[in-house]
């Protein structure tokens, strides 16, 4: 199982250990008062490297829902990195004044780099454009918790998939399950890299570069931002920019079946005005990142088996 190790990537868990972290965060979902003393004395580091609202936030809430506190950074300007610090010498540092750390950060590997380098567990919370590993469990968690199953359902992942560290994750895990129906629709210069759909061998995949109709028939729709800060040329993605955009009338003409994701921030990829419609499960889903990342610190630290 996970405890006392890290998680770093969802390629690192088999299915058990996805439904088991599943099955822990229905419980403290449904029970939390049972949780609220859990970690008391423990303390969790959060080393935002890169912008984050709902991931930083969650962790923090997380913690502090499982009676633990929190110590971290959310701008790396502010520390010992602007004066050329290694990743290798603030995880040394901080593993003596914490318990369990999430770190976020733009290159690719630094969690897996982090984790070699720290005696106590560590969680990606995002590595550039590789990981999302906490995401990815928040986002099966409510397709479970709304669809009652992953297996065999259509999933469409929308947008920017090449950049997009969540669909990568996503597509990982979503392969770890059967007869899984895969809709990869984003324009040629961002679909889905080719070693990740390699990696992902399971599900039935189509790809397209089309979104009219692409939401017929689905069970999740899964859009995503086009990824602005990863593009190494800005003429690329003014060429893409805005190229999807979700209005009401597709989801309407989509039908209630469908269940609209995102793991947020938004930016113009789904209009505001669908948001009151039963499809869309966004902030649901943002809301779902509390008890899974509760379930997560918890069994990391041996709390949870
Ligand atoms: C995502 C991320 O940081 O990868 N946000 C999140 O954690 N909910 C998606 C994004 O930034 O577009």
């Amino acid at each position: 199982m996970v405890s006392n190790k890290d998680l770093i990537s969802i390629r690192d868990l088999s299915r058990e250990d996805i439904e088991h972290i599943l099955k822990a965060a229905k419980d403290i979902d449904e029970n939390p008062a049972k949780y609220s003393n859990l970690l008391s004395g423990k303390i969790l580091a959060t080393l935002f490297f890169e912008p984050s609202t709902r991931t930083m936030l969650s962790f923090q809430s997380a913690m502090s829902r499982l009676g633990g506190k929190t110590i971290g950074f959310s701008d790396s300007k502010t520390t010992s990195t602007a004066k050329g610090e290694t990743l290798a010498d603030t995880i040394r540092m901080v593993e003596s004044y914490s318990d369990i750390i999430a770190i976020r950060h733009p290159h690719e590997g630094s969690a897996r780099l982090a984790a070699e380098y720290s005696k106590i567990p560590v969680i990606n919370a995002g590595d550039g454009t590789n990981q999302h590993p906490t995401q990815t469990l928040l986002d099966l968690y409510t397709i479970k918790k709304k669809l009652g199953k992953i297996d065999g359902l259509k999933i469409a992942l929308i947008g920017d998939l090449k950049y997009g560290r969540t669909v990568h994750s996503l597509l990982n895990a979503l392969s770890k399950y059967e007869n899984v129906k895969i809709k990869l629709i984003a324009p040629d210069t961002l679909q889905m890299p080719k070693e990740i759909i390699e990696d992902s061998k399971g599900p039935e995949i189509e790809t397209g570069e089309s979104i009219d109709g692409a939401l017929k028939g689905m069970d999740v729709a899964y859009v995503t931002r086009i990824q602005k800060e990863r593009f190494p040329d800005l003429e690329e993605y003014e060429s893409v920019k805005g190229k999807y955009r979700i209005t009401r009338e597709m989801v309407e003409a989509a039908g209630k079946k469908l269940m609209l994701m995102h793991p947020l921030p938004r930016v113009d990829e789904i209009e505001p005005d669908v948001d009151t419609l039963e499809q869309a499960k966004y902030f649901e889903e943002a809301k779902n990142g509390v008890p899974i990342r509760m379930a997560i610190i918890a069994m990391l630290l041996g709390k949870i088996k």
